[in-house]
């Protein structure tokens, strides 16, 4: 194999001997594949994050669901959020036991809520409405409530989930109406939440909203948690040399803030946060093929099978994700040049990556997208009838094994 461009991966041994063509013709393309050593890693580091004792880290399961990374992550000692009975189901399957499971709802049935009631989960409201129906539903039950602080952050506005124009959380205006609607239940505010968005690089935004939210939680006595929120950044810009979130100087504030609240509050309440894409996004290479070169115009266009079908975050953000090239033949690029990777659905937003600049790719090569094991195959579909990607892992070992199989025609034509 001739690695034209994979600078990044080669770095860090990403295949661990293994041949991403060699892995494409044994398990088709496109593929995720994805690296257990670096889910371990990021688990560790997360777990790192603050030395207050009384912290718990719950990986937010929406940015990758797959059983058997669950189960990795289970094993390094997370626990999890969900957001919908799907996600239960599934992280119950993978052993986590109800006590570590944190179900942060959002406009859901009492259908759905009872899923959970019935199954011992924690379930946090976001609304009064929601409050009520839980009351109704489970008088003198535990709740929890998520609030909206008024602080946001995020990488698009579509992801800032916090602050004054987004449909999360209790506006702290209403926490008198809250505490009627548990009094009239009975029930136990055992702990408050709140996630202001997703991906932060610098600390400032997450450091105003966890004082936002510990000034809410003083005006709750006797909570048994604090749930400070994910949205822990990671580089999607390597090639340009993006550095990490600084998680240790993070840390350290956190650190000062929590103590000195703990202080004042009375009690070691436990400190919660629920980061995703932190956890895996770097975990996984999605790979896939170009089976066309063009020109249209000038604009050069490679044409894979790696449309918004299989990634969808380039088209729904215009998010960032680097590409490599790799080559079964030894023929080298001879220079670099601006091109669009292009997928194959029918739309023309189905542009992975915009204006970038390459090697020269010819039919046949490998392209690796960086950085896609969190929000890639969650959110992955089966737009134009597409078939959804099979992805593998590679473990600490180097040996490989299947995690999910690809997509059959025949699974199509489930349901009818
Ligand atoms: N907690 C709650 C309540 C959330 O809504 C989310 C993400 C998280 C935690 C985890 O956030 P993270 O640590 O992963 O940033 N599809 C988008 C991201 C959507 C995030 C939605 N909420 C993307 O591909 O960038």
């Amino acid at each position: 194999m001739n690695n034209i461009f994979t600078e990044i991966t080669d770095k860090i041994d990403f295949y661990r001997g293994n041949n991403a063509i060699e892995l494409i013709k044994e398990y088709g393309s496109p593929l995720y594949v994805y690296d257990e050593r670096i889910i371990k890693e990021k688990c560790r580091a997360i777990k790192a994050l603050i030395n207050y004792p009384n912290f718990s880290v719950n990986y937010s399961a929406k940015a990758n669901s797959n059983l058997h990374l669950l189960k990795i992550i289970k094993d390094e000692g997370l626990n999890v959020d969900a957001m919908s009975p799907g996600e239960i189901f599934v992280q119950l399957e993978a052993g986590f036991k109800p006590e570590q499971i944190f179900y942060i709802c959002n406009n859901v049935s009492k259908e759905e809520m009872m899923y959970a009631i019935e199954k011992n989960v924690l379930v946090s409201v976001d609304s009064l409405s929601q409050l009520e129906l839980f009351g109704s539903i489970n008088k003198g039950g535990k709740v929890a409530i998520r609030f909206n602080s008024g602080i946001g952050a995020g990488h698009s506005e579509k992801v800032v989930t916090g602050g004054k124009n987004t449909k999360f959380g209790v506006d702290e205006n209403f926490i008198e109406e809250v505490k009627k609607i548990i009094q009239k239940y009975e029930l136990k505010l055992v702990g408050i939440n709140q996630h202001i968005g997703s991906l932060f690089m610098e600390k400032t935004p997450y450091i105003e909203g966890v004082k936002a939210i510990l000034s809410i939680a003083e005006k709750f006595e006797d909570l048994e948690f604090v749930d400070i929120g994910g949205g822990f950044g990671i580089p999607y810009r390597k090639q340009n040399k993006e550095t990490n979130l600084d998680l240790a100087s993070l840390g350290r504030k956190l650190d000062e803030i929590i103590k000195q609240w703990v202080k004042n509050y009375g009690k070691e309440v436990t400190i919660k946060v629920e980061p995703g894409r932190y956890v895996v996004a770097e975990s996984a290479v999605l790979l896939g093929t170009v089976f066309a070169v063009k020109e249209n115009y000038d604009i050069k266009y490679i044409g894979t099978d790696l449309g918004f079908n299989v990634l969808s975050r380039p088209v729904i953000y215009d998010s960032h994700h680097d590409i490599e090239v790799m080559r079964e033949n030894s023929m080298p690029s001879k220079k670099m040049e601006k091109v669009n990777i292009v997928g194959n659905i029918c739309e023309s937003g189905d542009i992975i990556a915009k204006d970038r600049t390459l090697p020269e790719i010819f039919e046949g090569d490998i392209i690796g997208v960086l950085d896609s094991g969190a929000y890639g195959y969650v959110m992955s579909s089966n737009y134009n009838n597409r078939l959804r990607p099979a992805e593998i892992l590679i473990k600490e070992d180097g040996s490989v094994v299947i995690i999910r199989k690809r997509d059959e025609l025949e699974d199509l034509l489930k349901g009818f």
